[in-house]
């Protein structure tokens, strides 16, 4: 351990001058700026010619900081971009992002997610790249670097151990020292090193790594030692928003910035902490030096102030529209056909426009896709292209009958606006706010009857009223429901409906009103107006009112759900059509930040309605539109099945270019798809006494399935296209040096296109230690590559295996070591697809210039 006053050296030759410049400003300036000034945007400061740097949430595009929420572009959801295995494609999504901050002021993305996806239920596990930690890594590392190469910094997130969200604020990530290094922090490390991140995000949950149990944002072990000190990170370490629970302790832990602000246990908290001297001058001028050294880089030092940080004209060359620009249309387009992954494909795929003539398009994502998951990764893209009009540009001489198919959902749907006024018939519903006393604050704001969330709230708040009349349109069914998070009591017209006590500490910051299982709600049969009344504790974070949040949504659906005879209706369409397409998935009562799953259910009755439309149309290709795994039970009973993700704008017409091969669906599996959740080795990751246990250790995703022998719906890996590839040759070539990527090992692998198609092959390299002195994975992803290939063609492909495949992580030594022995080289075309074989054995000395022996 180190003593408070030892802050990380960087070598720099102008580092003395620089924090000379830092001391001479007085504290209490240079401690502002360590916290944020508003939610998203830093302290500027005159006599630095400082302007506020601002940040905003990614990874999908840059929701922006004004309150409207202009649009942003919105590609598909990461796993999407990394079942590409193409890290040249998230490079030029990188760019689109970071041009889209930059035509939004925005100066750093809080993106990408690099946390691994160790257990499918994980909530965010669409906002993560992958399962494993190679391909996360390669893929974020060519965003990174691409979008800073723009001038953006990118926030990489959640360091470390944030692979799960039940009780995430409080839940302790036990994890080896091993495991940490091998599995969870490398995809970290490799993006620090190569994509050169110019901040990173400390998680909500505490981690023990065996040399400390502590929270994320005050892990000095992690942050300074491993982080800061031994990878030489020059960056900001950013707390996740409202994560900071301690002065002395983040503060020496190597915290930089406290987000969001102002407030917080810094500021006041941190200049006493100093004069106490609990906290060191020299710490403090080291975190000024890492804010400055990140606003020089965005070029914030010397810029003119906003009048609001964030809200001003595009800077730089960045055309206005450029989210719905060709070349951003264009772009997406090909990633959402790109990263769609054929499952399984019995010859009807792709579409023969001359042979289709009439399509039966079903489902409830083909009505309503689910573009985007739910949480802070939201932006508002500037349209949606839906699979019905794409389809009709696509195929103008088929006859298209969209049918819904049934409801995908547990609850009814958001409220129409309009129907909602405040009793006395204001457009909007009324928010009472009250403080500790019950005294009110204020006078009752009207707020936009759609909107669930809380900025109305001030952090003296401890209660809120909510009076609404919704007017009830149709005669006949009407089902109100209210989807509300923590305490509460409910009252539909004076009467309670719900009431709860509960106010679990997830409920804090991290649910949502789109998860309410136990939600409220009433039938009404008449069109009279109803008034709603709610009651509810405003949710505290801490004790000193650092965030204050209050969440619920008005739900109604005006039709009686009538799902037997919508299936009647999705079986007549396809019986009569030339080809049943069925859109199922999931929706944001189901994937989001803020809870993890309990099951892998496809939602309501979508199942029932695959199976129906099959049986009775032998073409029904099944569309997957979700992110994490769901359990597919007809998989391999229909014609053919393709795995659409969260898509992004441009949903539609990537889609229609799979179904009909315009752009080959080229995707590659990110992750295990299981045929039952019970088979996966970590099937949830429910706290127990407050720990999720690591336990399965480096063996996450893929490699746990192989260690338990057991048998997924899809491997890991696996993705069919539209051609067939012999694989030939698999040949080690040696050591190269790589300037970015320092020493790698090249094998090529020759392959073919033996199908009728041109197409893209991904090629997969594993190693595997047939010794396994060192208890390794049965085999682990070493590296990959593509080519494109017209039928008949042959080629080689290039792969490069990173020296660190060969080296494992000496807890004795607490360092790396390269295993040398004998290795298996396997290469084909998925984690258990690996038709080709070599031997390598690595001398001691090996790298580049060392023989093979
Ligand atoms: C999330 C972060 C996000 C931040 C700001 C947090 O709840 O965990 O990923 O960047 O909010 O919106």
């Amino acid at each position: 351990m180190h003593a408070a006053t030892d802050p990380v050296a960087i070598d720099d030759a102008d580092r003395s001058q620089r924090l000379t410049g830092i001391r001479s400003l007085p504290l209490v300036d240079r401690v502002r700026l360590l916290t944020g000034a508003t939610p998203w945007a830093l302290h500027g400061l005159d006599s630095l010619d400082l302007a506020p740097v601002v940040v905003s949430d990614g990874p999908i595009g840059v929701r922006g900081v004004d309150e409207e929420l202009t649009p942003s572009a919105q590609l598909p959801s990461p796993s999407a971009v990394a079942a590409t295995w193409n890290p040249a494609l998230a490079a030029r999504l990188g760019t689109l992002v970071a041009r889209e901050a930059r035509r939004k002021n925005i100066d750093v993305v809080l993106a990408p997610v690099v946390n691994l996806q160790r257990t499918p239920v994980g909530g965010r596990h669409f906002e993560c790249f992958s399962e494993d930690p190679l391909l996360t890594a390669r893929i974020a590392t060519d965003y990174v670097a691409a979008a800073q190469a723009e001038g953006v910094g990118m926030c990489v997130k959640h360091f470390v151990g944030n692979e799960s969200e039940t009780d995430r604020t409080n839940y302790v990530a036990r994890i080896d020292e091993r495991t940490l290094r091998e599995a969870y922090l490398a995809p970290f490390e490799t993006v620090v090193h190569e994509g050169g991140a110019w901040s990173v995000m400390a998680a909500y949950n505490r981690v023990d790594d065996g040399v400390e149990s502590a929270p994320a944002t005050e892990h000095r072990h992690l942050v300074v030692d491993v982080l800061k000190r031994e990878w030489g990170f020059d960056g900001v370490v950013i707390s996740d928003w409202l994560a900071t629970g301690s002065t002395v302790e983040s503060a020496n832990g190597g915290l930089d910035l406290v987000m969001p602000g102002p407030g917080g246990p810094w500021e006041q908290h941190l200049l006493d902490a100093v004069e106490a001297g609990e906290v060191s001058e020299d710490v403090i001028d080291e975190k000024v030096e890492r804010i400055l050294t990140l606003a020089r880089r965005v070029g914030a030092i010397g810029r003119p102030s906003l009048p609001v940080p964030g809200v001003g004209d595009p800077r730089g060359d960045v055309p206005a529209g450029l989210y719905e620009s060709a070349e951003t249309r264009a772009l997406l387009r090909e990633a959402v056909a790109r990263s769609t992954v054929v499952l399984r494909n019995d010859g009807t795929l792709p579409l023969k426009p001359a042979a289709v003539h009439s399509i039966a398009l079903i489902g409830p994502n083909a009505v309503e896709p689910f573009i985007q998951g739910g949480g802070s990764a939201f932006v508002h893209a500037p349209y949606a292209s839906l699979p019905a009009e794409a389809l009709r540009d696509a195929l103008p001489d088929a006859a298209l009958t969209l049918v819904r198919g049934g409801s995908g959902r547990r609850h009814v749907p958001r409220i129409d606006s309009g129907m909602v006024t405040t009793p006395d018939g204001a457009a909007g519903y009324e928010l009472a706010l009250f403080d500790v006393n019950g005294a009110p604050i204020g006078a009752p704001a009207v707020v936009d009857g759609g909107e669930d969330w809380n900025r109305h709230v001030p952090l003296e708040a401890r209660r809120a009223r909510i009076r609404a009349r919704v007017r009830l349109t149709e005669t006949g069914h009407n089902r109100l429901e209210v989807g509300l998070s923590g305490a509460h009591t409910v009252r539909f017209d004076g009467e309670v409906v719900s009431e709860s006590s509960r106010i679990a500490s997830s409920d804090v910051i991290l649910d949502s009103s789109a998860n309410h299982p136990e939600g409220p709600g009433r039938d009404y049969e008449v069109r009279e107006p109803v008034v709603v009344e709610i009651d509810a504790d405003v949710q505290v974070v801490d004790a000193e009112g650092y965030g204050t949040f209050v969440r619920f949504a008005l739900r109604h659906e005006a039709t009686a759900l009538d799902t037997d005879g919508e299936i009647a209706e999705a079986v007549e369409a396809a019986r009569a059509a030339d080809v049943a397409i069925v859109i199922v998935g999931t929706n944001e009562e189901t994937e989001s930040e803020g809870w993890d799953r309990t099951d892998l259910d496809l939602p309501a009755r979508q199942n029932e309605l695959v199976r129906r439309v099959a049986e009775a149309n032998p073409r029904t290709v099944v569309v997957v539109n979700a992110g994490g795994p769901v359990e597919l039970p007809w998989l391999d009973d229909v014609a053919a099945v393709l795995w659409w993700w969260l898509p992004g704008q441009e949903a539609g017409n990537g889609l229609a270019d799979a179904l009909l091969g315009r752009t080959e669906p080229s995707g590659r599996l990110p992750w295990t798809l299981p045929a039952h959740l019970a088979d996966c080795p970590v099937p949830d990751a429910v706290p127990v006494n407050g720990i999720v246990d690591y336990a399965e250790g480096v063996h996450v995703g893929h490699r746990g399935w192989d260690r338990l022998g057991r048998t997924p719906a899809r491997e890991f890996g696996f993705g069919l296209g539209y051609t067939t590839w012999d694989f030939r040759e698999l040949t080690p070539v040696g050591w190269q040096r790589d300037a970015r990527r320092g020493d790698e090992f090249v094998v090529e692998v020759e392959i073919a296109n033996t199908g009728e198609r041109t197409g893209r092959a991904t090629v997969q390299v594993y190693l595997a230690d047939p010794a396994d002195a060192a208890h390794r994975p049965v085999r682990w992803l070493a590296g990959f590559g593509q080519a494109d290939a017209a039928p008949g063609q042959a080629t080689r492909v290039r792969v490069r295996i990173p020296r660190r495949s060969f080296e494992t992580w000496d807890v004795a030594s607490h360092s790396w070591k390269f295993v040398s022995g004998t290795y298996r080289v396997h290469a084909g075309r998925s984690s258990r697809d690996l038709p080709l074989e070599a031997i390598v054995d690595m001398a001691e000395a090996a790298g580049p210039g060392a023989s093979l022996k």
